[in-house]
Parts: C-alpha cells; sequence; structure tokens
C-alpha cells in the first residue's frame, strides 16, 4: 500500500505589498487554500501559467518560507509542530531542484565537494566514504566520476542540471520539489533530463512535486496533476484521465495550447483572451470567469469550490456539462 509522505491541507500564503505613502499596504493572495497529498514513489504535478502560485507553494513545501495558514505533514511529522530535531530531520527530508541549475551551484567550489557537503553537515560518514558515495551518485546521474575535480562552468547545462540533481539526491529524501527543473534546457536535453528524474524515482522511491507551466513536459511523468489558477487548485486528478478528458475550462485552455505532433482536424483550439487578473484585486465570483467562454451569472458572483466529479476534484459551477 503506499503511502502518503507529503500532505497539504489547505496551504495559504499572503503577502503584504506597499502601494506608496500614505495608501495602506494590500495583499497579495499568492497561495490560497491549497490541498492534495503525495505518496511515496509517486508524482504530483502542478502547472499553471506564471504568476499562479506555484513557486510560493514550492517555497512553502522546502520550508523557506512558512505559511500564512494551513498544514503541512512531511513524513508522518508536522511542520508547524516540529520540535528542533524534528525540524531538522525535515530539512534532509526535503530537497528541491531549482530552474537556473547555475545559480543554484557555487561556481567556486568542485563537484567533488559542493556534492559531499551534505554527507559532511548530515552524516558521520569519513572522507573516504563520502567520497565514495559521490562517485556513485554521479554514476547514477551520468555523469563520470573522473569530472568530480571539475567547476561548474565547465559543464553544459543539461550536466549541471544533472549535478543540481545529484546534490539534491545525496541524501536520499522522501520529497523532491523541483520547480521547472527543465525549462532552460534545449528541447533535445528536456527528455533525459525527465528520464533522469523518472529512473531515480524508480530506484530510490522518493516523492516528487514537479512544477511547470507547460502541461505537456509533465504528461509522461506525473501520477497526479494539479491545475493552478490565482493561488487556487481548479482541478485535481489522474495524470491520464485529466489529460484525456479535462474537466475544468482553464485545463481544457492550457492542453488545447500545447502542440501535438499528430494534430487533431477535429480538436478545436480554445483560445485563452486576457492575462492573468491581477492577484492585488481579484475579480469577484470565480477567478477565471473574464476569460472563460461558458461563464455565467453565477460565475461572476459565486466562488466555485473544489469538488468531487467522477475521478476528479474540479472548481467550476459548469464542469458537468461543459466537458
Ligand atoms: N515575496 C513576495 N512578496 C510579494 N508578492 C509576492 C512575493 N513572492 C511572490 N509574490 C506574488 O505572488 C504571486 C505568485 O507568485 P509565484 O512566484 O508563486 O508564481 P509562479 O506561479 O511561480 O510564477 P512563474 O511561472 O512566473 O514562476 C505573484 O503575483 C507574485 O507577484
Ligand atoms: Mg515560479
Amino acid at each position: 500500500m503506499s503511502v502518503p509522505v507529503l500532505i497539504a491541507d489547505e496551504l495559504t500564503k499572503h503577502y503584504s505589498v506597499s502601494q506608496g505613502l500614505f495608501k495602506p499596504a494590500a495583499s497579495v493572495r499568492a497561495l490560497n487554500g491549497v490541498s492534495f497529498s503525495v505518496n511515496a514513489g509517486e508524482t504530483l504535478a502542478v502547472v499553471g501559467e506564471s504568476g499562479c502560485g506555484k513557486s510560493t507553494l514550492a517555497r512553502a513545501l522546502t520550508l523557506i518560507e512558512t505559511p500564512s495558514s494551513g498544514d503541512l505533514m512531511i513524513d508522518g511529522i508536522d511542520v508547524a509542530r516540529a520540535n528542533k530535531r524534528e525540524q531538522k530531520q525535515l530539512r534532509q527530508q526535503v530537497q528541491m531542484v531549482f530552474q537556473n541549475p547555475y545559480a543554484s551551484l557555487n561556481p567556486r567550489q568542485k563537484i567533488a565537494s559542493q556534492l559531499a557537503e551534505p554527507l559532511l553537515i548530515n552524516t558521520a560518514l569519513n572522507a573516504a566514504e563520502r567520497r565514495d558515495k559521490v562517485h556513485a551518485m554521479m554514476a547514477q546521474v551520468g555523469l563520470r566520476q573522473e569530472h568530480d575535480q571539475r567547476y561548474p562552468h565547465m559543464f553544459s547545462g543539461g550536466q549541471r542540471q544533472r549535478i543540481a540533481i545529484a546534490r539534491a539526491m545525496m541524501l536520499q529524501p522522501k520529497v523532491l520539489i523541483a520547480d521547472e527543473p527543465t525549462s532552460a534546457l534545449d528541447v533535445s536535453i528536456q527528455a533525459q533530463v525527465l528520464n533522469l528524474f523518472m529512473d531515480l524515482q524508480q530506484q530510490l522511491g522518493t516523492a516528487y512535486v514537479f512544477i511547470s507551466h507547460n502541461l505537456s513536459v509533465v504528461r509522461h511523468v506525473a501520477n497526479q496533476v494539479m491545475v493552478m489558477y490565482l493561488g487556487r487548485a481548479v482541478e485535481v486528478g489522474p495524470s491520464e484521465s485529466l489529460y484525456q478528458r479535462p474537466l475544468h475550462p482553464y485545463t481544457r485552455a492550457l492542453l488545447s495550447a500545447t502542440p501535438h505532433i499528430h494534430p487533431d482536424p477535429t480538436r478545436v483550439k480554445i483560445r485563452l483572451e486576457g492575462e492573468l487578473p491581477n492577484p492585488l484585486s481579484p475579480p469577484s465570483g470565480c477567478a477565471f470567469h473574464l476569460r472563460c467562454p461558458h461563464a455565467s451569472e453565477r460565475c461572476r458572483s459565486e466562488q466555485p469550490a473544489l469538488r468531487s466529479l467522477d475521478d476528479r476534484q474540479v472548481a467550476c459551477h459548469h464542469a458537468e456539462t461543459i466537458a
């Protein structure tokens, strides 16, 4: 039986932003009550346009920022109530891979010592044991161990991302949060790096939260997909069925925007008009109603709650009639 290693319950993050002199500070609701759980060895993909709160969620999950409210359980530990020892344990159990590997690696430190650092800080291994582990991990991510005395700039972009992944995996974390990990890479390299993520997950049983603005990138890595719009989940469900039959108009629009190798002439292209609304003054009712082709009077006034429909959760008043 699979066990959830990451459970988020109504996670919320509000930022207070200054509007200028003599004006009261406004609040950006970057994350607005997001709930999900991820099992060991499985992947939740988080998808949505720029500014919908994906990185804010990543920062909350990796304990970089404290949520304004909501609960987070990682590996059975309630993050908000964790004592010092549990907090240290949590920091080892959750690791992160960023979009730009060059920014997350130290340019002046050799790869061997960057990869050994987590072991030096968190384990009692001696130098020889650390070196062996570093070499084993380098082999596991497809790097040659004789390159361990190189600096980050001596590698290609794809190799650098492999190094960042190796570093995140050094302590065999239970949870890995990857925020747009392939967006900065050449298209030909993206698939290789995605395959590496999948291989490592199979070998180590890590739970992934995989963030991307591109639904087609996550299609083959995700078990579950969560589509976000303006800080909220609008549709959550098993990957295959969500791609086969998206229920929320926003998911449908995102899917119709992704290019296909074998274009289906019967497929209707949905154009998303307008931009993501200003998060400082979100629209009334359903946040998507200004751009939605199916919006009704009810959508303008009443915010749809996330509710169960078929094998999915969806936040749309008209999901039954438009699907
Ligand atoms: N520290 C902060 N202070 C104020 N507002 C913030 C802060 N961080 C993020 N925001 C706001 O929160 C919202 C969500 O931002 P976030 O970075 O999570 O989006 P994102 O989905 O990761 O976007 P992208 O795809 O561009 O990376 C945005 O409106 C952003 O301006
Ligand atoms: Mg982001």
